[in-house]
């Protein structure tokens, strides 16, 4: 099983390339959806539902998906019911996405977070660690909501 799906659009092909060389360097496995440039312009929705389904799925516990803001990404990411993607800027929120909200998805924005930036946001997501107890609590509220739509 990877460790990670990631995809982009467009918009967020070169920084998807630094993250899948960062992960291989890390020595995860890593499986890439596209698009690889030559595709020319692209719809992100497209992109965002091969890396749900297969977290959904349960083929990779953990995805990326990369577009011009990130918010494309994580807004249709966040329609698929089991993901819960993070728009992520800063470490902090990295982090803070992982132990706090179990996030399965890390969202980033090409045009707005530099390359050095992002690695480190993704550093940070992957070594944070969900805490449980009343965070737990409020996901499995998340999922209640879920349930009713
Ligand atoms: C593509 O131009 C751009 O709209 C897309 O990458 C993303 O930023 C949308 O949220």
């Amino acid at each position: 099983m990877p460790n990670f799906v990631i995809a982009a659009d467009h918009a967020g092909v070169q920084l998807k390339a630094e993250l899948v060389a960062e992960l291989g360097k890390l020595g995860h496995t890593v499986t890439d959806f596209g698009p690889t440039g030559a595709e020319g312009s692209v719809d992100y929705p497209d992109y965002a539902v091969k890396v749900t389904s297969a977290v959904v799925g349960k083929q990779a516990p953990l995805g990326i998906l990369v577009c011009g803001t990130g918010m494309g990404m994580s807004i249709t990411a966040n329609k698929v019911h089991g993901i819960r993607a993070a728009l992520c800027h800063t470490e902090f929120e990295a982090r803070m996405s992982r132990m706090h909200n179990d996030a399965n998805v890390l969202c980033l924005g090409q045009r707005v977070t530099g390359v050095g930036l992002a690695i480190s946001i993704l550093h940070a997501f992957l070594d944070a660690k969900f805490e449980g107890g009343r965070h737990q609590t409020r996901v499995d509220k998340i999922t209640a909501v879920e349930a009713k739509r």
